[in-house]
């Protein structure tokens, strides 16, 4: 069965959304369904309220932009409320453990948490010890929320998923690591280039191959990567939380996406970006700014996709 073959169910099995990992082919399409559903409703201005009297915590460790307002604005236009909470603030960022944390915010009627993060272990303590949805809004191995967004956003270039070819240029981490999950699942297939030393965990090239109906492929030949690519994906040399490191940087130097390196794809590849971008450094200025670069409908594509996202796992 293909992407366009799918009839949504209107639910998903899964209780949480840690990594796309835990997720099925079926349920990654469902909730691309129903994120393009919620998309239509939103320009038609049709009321999808269908969150009312629900509260969404949202926990922040590191900085956002577009994490925080599409969460915000999408619990909102569903009819609930956020509670944004940076661990600045609360008891949490001075040791409070994390499973007191999630069994208070319980007793308090908080329906479901959204949480960007170190560790992914903090995110299975959390889903351990409430009852309630954890979503991941980002840790230092995943990221699965982009994804989900970015997927969408081929869909709605390419019409179909099955078969493209996405490939990320950059350190093997959580962009990375999610793209592999994600985009393998639905048939894409998904190369990482990335110098050695730099290439994602073994582990979980070996889970994207397992779950996959895409190819998953990692190497350092830049060459090789974008030739035959559809989708030309990018993300900062350095996170959040990694120390500028000079080595580094000389390493990553040579797979910065500029004009030459998208004239190396097909004629009618993509350029995506997660955000926020260091122009100069992993990608240019005129490829981010040209007429392939699809990053800001890639953004908007967040506040869509959450949207399923929370639908699916907070409704009643
Ligand atoms: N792409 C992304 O997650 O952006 P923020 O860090 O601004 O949330
Ligand atoms: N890899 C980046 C993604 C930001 C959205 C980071 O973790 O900082």
């Amino acid at each position: 069965m293909t992407f366009n073959e799918y009839e949504p169910i209107g639910k998903i099995e899964n209780k949480h959304m840690l990594t796309l990992m835990d997720y099925s082919t079926e349920e990654i399409w469902e909730i691309l369904k129903c994120a393009i559903d919620l998309k239509k409703k939103q320009y038609a201005k049709q009321p999808h309220e269908y969150l009312k009297g629900k509260t969404l915590a949202m926990i922040f460790a590191k900085s956002s932009t577009r994490t925080r307002i599409s969460f915000e604005q999408g619990i909102r236009q569903l009819g609930g409320v956020p509670i944004f909470l940076s661990t600045n603030d609360i008891q949490l960022g001075r040791g409070e453990p994390i499973k007191d944390t999630v069994r208070v915010l319980e007793r308090m009627n908080i329906d479901g948490i959204m949480i960007r993060t170190f560790k992914q272990s903090d995110l299975v303590e959390l889903a351990k010890y409430g009852h309630i949805p954890i979503i991941n809004g980002l840790t230092d191995d995943f990221h699965p929320c982009q994804v989900l967004a970015d997927i969408l956003t081929i869909y709605e270039k390419f019409g179909y998923l099955e078969g493209l070819k996405i490939t990320f240029f950059g350190e093997g981490f959580n962009m990375a690591n999610s793209l592999m999950l994600g985009c393998a699942k639905v048939g894409m297939h998904v190369c990482i280039c990335a110098p050695e030393g730099h290439q994602p965990d073994p582990t979980i090239v070996a889970a994207a191959r397992r779950g996959a109906f895409g190819d998953v492929t990692v190497t350092a030949d830049v060459d090789k990567a974008i030739k035959g690519a559809d989708v030309v994906y990018t993300d900062v040399f350095f996170s959040m939380g990694q120390a500028k490191d000079p080595e580094k940087e000389k390493a990553l130097m040579p797979l910065q996406v500029n004009a030459a390196m998208m004239k190396k794809a097909n004629p009618d590849a993509i350029f995506l970006h997660c955000l926020p971008a260091h122009r100069g450094e992993e990608v240019t200025e005129e490829v981010i700014e040209g007429p392939q670069s699809w990053v800001f409908p890639e953004a908007e594509n967040r506040l869509h996709a959450q949207k399923a996202v929370m639908y699916l796992l907070m409704k009643d």
